[in-house]
């Protein structure tokens, strides 16, 4: 129903069907793919990136674990960057964010612009271009990692984003077959089997780089930056190259950037209430709870003591805690 993809090139079908693959509890079937488990209706939009994607020294991407707050950064990243051209308050009542959804207005790479096409027209974009991504570092097209555009990778709770997907899911899911079993999902999650999983290589892989090349992927976390917002705008601010000045610290500018881009907000514009996006999806699922913490009403200590443990190990020595 969704991501509707028929025209599929030979080199995918043929890749596919010599690739592992594995049932999916979101989006139907996985495939092994340079050791991540991707949804193989996603397959040949990542081919077609990886191949054909030409990234810009200029570019700004932002990459995440489905289910991280990618819609929350993509409109907060838009705001950030544009924000000059759309300052001044009679273009802010036709603000962008008003009047169409973050992931219309910053398209995923493989999901969607890449998804039926090899050479789709980024001609439009505004420079900087701001657009998205899934993919794990070291699957990104070689023109990403060698040129000298900039990776923001947003992170969140493993039990947040376990429990957020299922959630989702469960929406992907015709209604009349009941809801997906969270036990079932859960144990997949900590065998590493989720869309564009394992989770925690994901997570390491951006890590790694951005300790590596600090300049070149800034590490963000949904808590922390839910915790603190106005200082990790401005953090990102300064990454992307484009700080505030003196006056817009004093003006409100980062708290507006903030308003306008928080969960009551845009969840509550017409523009995300309604309506689907072009892959099928329903604009309103992007919008749930949005807050830290909310596992703890689904599952129970124990659960979330599998999550931990599945990633503790894994992440042993990285620094990171969650
Ligand atoms: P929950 O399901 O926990 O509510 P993604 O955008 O990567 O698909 O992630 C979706 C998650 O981000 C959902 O989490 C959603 O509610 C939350 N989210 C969406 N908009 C947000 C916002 N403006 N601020 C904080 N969280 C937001």
């Amino acid at each position: 129903r969704y991501f509707g993809n028929d025209d599929v090139s030979q080199e995918c079908k043929d890749l596919l069907s010599s690739l592992p693959s594995e049932e999916d509890w979101t989006f139907g079937s996985l495939c092994l793919y340079q050791g991540f488990w991707f949804p193989s209706r996603f397959l040949n939009g990542i081919l077609a990136c990886q191949n054909h994607f030409q990234a810009h020294s200029s570019d700004i991407l932002l990459a995440t674990n489905p289910k991280s707050g990618t819609t929350w950064l993509k409109a907060i990243l838009f705001a950030l960057l544009y924000r000059a051209k759309y300052a001044n308050s009679d273009s802010q009542q036709r603000h962008p964010l008003l009047i169409q959804n973050p992931h219309d207005l910053v398209p995923c790479l493989e999901l969607r612009l890449f998804l039926k096409q090899e050479n789709p027209d980024l001609a439009a974009f505004a420079s900087p271009r701001l657009l998205a991504t899934h993919l794990p570092y070291t699957l990104l097209p070689r023109s990403v990692r060698d040129s000298k555009c900039k990776l923001v990778y947003l992170c969140r709770n493993p039990k947040d984003t376990f429990i957020s997907s299922w959630h989702f899911a469960n929406k992907l899911k015709p209604e009349e077959k009941g809801q997906i079993p969270l036990p079932e999902s859960l144990d997949k999650f900590c065998r590493g089997l989720n869309a564009f999983g394992p989770h925690w290589d994901h997570v390491l892989g951006y890590h790694k780089a951005s300790s590596e090349t600090p300049e070149k992927v800034l590490f963000v976390m949904y808590e922390e930056m839910k915790e603190d917002p106005r200082a990790h705008l401005r953090r990102l601010a300064n990454f992307l190259g484009c700080p505030f000045s003196e006056e817009e610290l004093r003006d409100g500018t980062v708290e507006g950037i903030l308003r306008m881009c928080s969960f009551d907000n845009l969840s509550a514009l017409e523009v995300n209430k309604s309506g689907n996006l072009s892959t099928g999806l329903e604009k309103k699922w992007f919008f749930r709870r949005g807050e830290v913490g909310d596992w703890v009403n689904y599952m129970s200590a124990e659960m979330g003591e599998r999550i931990d443990g599945a990633m503790e190990e894994k992440f042993y020595g990285s620094g990171l805690k969650f």
